[in-house]
């Protein structure tokens, strides 16, 4: 389906264009999604796989996500989310199969880039990868972000990656999943004992890069372990049932592979939930890589921008259509992430079942790209997404409204789209 502009009567567009225009100078409205609900009847509130979020936009992983101070601005901003950055896992003794994904950052550059159909865009060139100070040190910072997210309604979640098989007669280090979540839990269970803590497992771009991800039938079996050994991590520290304690997402990379397999890495993850046993939600999807790319030194980049939006919406729609004729064993809660910068791509992968977005990028661009004068990066990202006449989410959840075009009968599995009493 191809959309074009959003049409709106004239009076939906001059309270945009009025809002558009006032916030670039004033703070958005403290509480965002109420004000968005009273004046245009748009409720951008949404869950997080199960939690409550309000509004459905939120920060993904990243260099973003590694300081308190930054978790603030998010707070103050009026994110629904915050994701950190992800955890290397260690076990007991401190031993890390995933060290080579903790090292620390060099250089970060965001530049321009263009997608395959000329579109231009931006992507953050690196050559860090997770989180690359210490174990305690991470666990002090979630501890710190959760008081945040607290005070101000902002839902925190842990991400890591650990262990993962590369190849078929080696053991998991079931060691590193046990410890991992045990410690991330006893933060979580600290500040909210009766509620499960979401966790994102990260399984990144460059690992679709490395030598590990070189058969599809390992990628495959790591997504149908994954969930279970965090699973069992988390009933092996508390004694309780998983589900009461942990709610685990994955997040899904793009793999060197075609759609074909993007396909069947989100089948085997839907299968296995249906089963019982697999993850509670996906995150759809990490950034694509680039094995010719060259950054300071380093052979193999990973990249965003356009073409990372077009293969997520592409791959996501082939699924939601797979849903709509009943050929899926189940359906997960989706968060989408990737090239999430301006309304009609946040449309796009609403439309396609996800409930929540998650940003990196176009929190990070240089401030002459944001229309909005004042406040931080979050805010004037946030003013561009949502309040921007011709393009923003508002404009597009209005059209959309108004069923008289050519989605009018889709059906949504999302919830910002329905009135609340
Ligand atoms: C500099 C940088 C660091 C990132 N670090 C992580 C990470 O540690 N864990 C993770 O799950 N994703 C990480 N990501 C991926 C982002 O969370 C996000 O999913 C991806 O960049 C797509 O969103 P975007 O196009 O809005 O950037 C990183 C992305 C960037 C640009």
């Amino acid at each position: 389906m191809t959309l074009q502009k959003p049409m709106l009567s004239k009076t939906e567009v001059r309270k945009l264009a009025e809002d558009f225009e006032r916030f670039k100078f004033e703070p958005l409205p403290q509480r965002l999604w109420q004000y968005v609900l009273e004046r245009y009847d748009i409720d951008l509130r949404s869950k997080y796989a199960d939690f409550p979020v309000s509004p459905l936009i939120g920060k993904a992983s990243g260099q973003l996500s590694m300081e308190p101070h930054q978790v603030l601005k998010d707070a103050e901003a009026g994110l629904g989310f915050c994701v950190l950055k992800t955890l290397i896992a260690q076990d007991a003794q401190g031993n890390q199969s995933m060290r080579a994904w903790a090292i620390p950052i060099t250089r970060m550059k965001v530049e321009r880039i263009k997608g395959q159909d000329e579109t231009e865009g931006w992507t953050v060139t690196w050559v860090g990868r997770g989180w690359h100070k210490s174990f305690e040190a991470y666990l002090r910072f979630f501890d710190e972000a959760l008081s945040i997210g607290a005070e101000y309604g902002m839902l925190i979640v842990p991400s890591i990656k650990a262990h993962l098989p590369s190849h078929p007669d080696e053991e998991w280090r079931v060691g590193e999943y046990d410890f991992t979540v045990g410690e991330l839990l006893k933060v979580w269970r600290k500040q909210n004992p009766n509620l499960p803590m979401p966790i994102e497992f990260d399984f990144s771009p460059t690992l679709a890069g490395s030598e590990f991800a070189r058969r599809q039938e390992r990628i495959l079996k790591w997504l149908v372990n994954v969930p279970k050994l965090i699973k069992e991590a988390a009933k092996k520290a508390t004694e309780m049932e998983a589900s009461k304690v942990i709610c685990v997402g994955i997040k899904v990379f793009n793999a060197m592979f075609d759609d074909t397999f993007q396909i069947e890495m989100l089948r085997t993850l839907l299968e296995e939930a249906a089963k019982g046993k697999g993850a509670d939600f996906i995150v759809y999807a990490n950034r694509l890589f680039d094995p010719n790319r060259e950054y300071e030194g380093v052979k193999g980049i990973a990249y965003g921008g356009p073409d990372l939006s077009a293969r997520n919406l592409r791959v996501l729609s082939q699924l939601s259509k797979l849903h709509e004729r009943g050929e899926l064993a189940n359906w997960l809660p989706l968060s989408g992430t990737g090239n999430i910068c301006n309304g009609k791509i946040a449309f796009e992968y609403i439309l396609c079942g996800c409930s929540t977005l998650q940003i990196h990028t176009f929190f990070q661009l240089p401030i002459s790209c944001y229309a909005k004068r004042t406040g931080s990066k979050i805010q004037r990202a946030l003013h561009q997404l949502l309040f921007e006449p011709e393009n923003g989410l508002i404009a597009w959840l209005l059209w959309m409204r108004q069923g008289t075009n050519q989605l009018a009968n889709k059906p949504l599995r999302v919830e910002p789209l329905t009135k609340i009493d």
